[in-house]
């Protein structure tokens, strides 16, 4: 089995903390390594094979010195451009079998936090021989709240540690998020996976060619440079952008989800990290130079001034150099739409 951490993305909604260019998986948030270094750490003894990661090649730098900082070795694959998890899977798929290799996947978002790591091994050794028939396993976690980012899992008919999918919608409206909650039935995706490389290349190739075709042509002409492996640029530049979930798991008819009870977050927001963090006796979770008063269930981080806090109740206040985030924490989620509108003002 080979592991696969997909740390490419932006985690914009922990924003002002979260930026394009040290995004939140190269954060240290709950803990004192950063989310790429527990998640590595996480699955270290699953697998004795050199892990992947594959990420931005903006960040290339700061992945080698995270791995350096805790003595991992692994396979760095940099992609040119962001293309969303189906290609970037895809890449790590194809360089798997590129010795006539065919080896299992267990792919990995690396901004997760799992509770009982313990458990949440188990969970993945009995999904091994799931994936080694050919399904693609996908964990799943019982749902208690309408979120609108994650994706659903409606159950179907057993299938050895786990149940077929028997439905699959990536993040549907609150309405219908709302529905599936009060029927008991559905799951999230937790974004964790586990499945032969070849099967999810197959999948891939009967339901979307087109990127399948992309990542082929990209990886004709990719060079090794230290421990990078660079994807040809041009070719991967004109790769259709998807995420797994809407390219694959919506549509394949050999989902099996294994359900996870460890404790996992994706650390979405500044509520979902403020609900993780360890807090004082009045549910603060405080970071650097803070004095709180008359301060209750307040997420409170500062960076590089003091931050001096009266009378605020349930409140998130973000404090970096150039940027300040004062927000209700009920709407945290809020973040990401303003980050959006800040990017377009360029
Ligand atoms: N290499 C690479 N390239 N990694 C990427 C890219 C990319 O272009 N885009 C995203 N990633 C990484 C992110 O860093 C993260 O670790 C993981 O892939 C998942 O991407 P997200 O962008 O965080 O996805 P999401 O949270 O909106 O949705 C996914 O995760 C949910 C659970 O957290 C889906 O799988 C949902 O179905 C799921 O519920
Ligand atoms: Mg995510």
């Amino acid at each position: 089995m080979k592991t696969v951490i997909m740390a490419g993305g932006s985690g914009s909604r922990l924003w002002p903390l979260s930026r394009e260019l040290y995004p939140k998986q190269f954060l240290s948030l709950a803990e004192t390594q950063t989310m790429l270094q527990a998640t590595l750490h996480r699955v270290r003894e699953l697998s004795d094979q050199r892990p992947m990661v594959i990420c931005n090649e903006e960040h290339r730098f700061i992945v080698a010195e995270q791995l350096r900082g805790v003595g991992q070795k692994a396979e760095i694959l940099l992609e040119p451009a962001g293309r969303n998890t189906a290609p970037a899977i895809a890449l790590a798929a194809l360089r798997a079998c590129c010795d006539g290799e065919d080896p299992l996947l267990l792919v990995l978002a690396a901004d997760h936090a799992i509770e009982d790591e313990e458990q949440f091994r188990k969970q993945v050794e009995v999904a091994r021989p799931l994936a080694e028939e050919g399904d693609l396993v996908t964990f799943g976690i019982v749902a208690n709240a309408a979120e609108t980012g994650y994706g659903y899992i409606r159950r179907g008919a057993p299938r050895g540690a786990g149940y077929r999918v028997a439905e699959f919608v990536e993040k549907p409206d609150l309405k219908r998020a709302r529905t599936y909650l009060s029927s008991g039935d559905y799951y999230w995706n937790s974004g964790i996976f586990l499945f032969r490389a070849s099967r999810y290349l197959e999948e891939l190739e009967r339901f979307r060619p087109d990127i399948m075709e992309a990542c082929r042509r990209a990886m004709v002409e990719t060079y090794e440079d230290l421990d990078f492996l660079r994807i040809n640029q041009p070719a991967f530049v004109e790769c259709p952008s998807e995420s797994i979930d809407f390219a694959v798991m919506e549509k394949t008819r050999n989902a099996v989800m294994v359900p996870l009870d460890t404790g996992w977050s994706d650390v979405g927001s500044w509520s979902s990290l403020w609900q993780l963090c360890r807090k004082d006796s009045v549910g603060n979770a405080v970071h650097g130079d803070v004095m709180s008063q008359d301060t209750t269930g307040s997420m409170v981080h500062a960076c590089s001034r003091l931050v001096v806090t009266i009378g605020l109740k349930d409140m998130v206040v973000v404090e970096t150099p150039d940027a300040v985030l004062v927000a209700d924490k009920q709407r945290a989620q809020e973040v990401k739409g303003v980050v959006d509108e800040l990017r377009s003002q360029g």
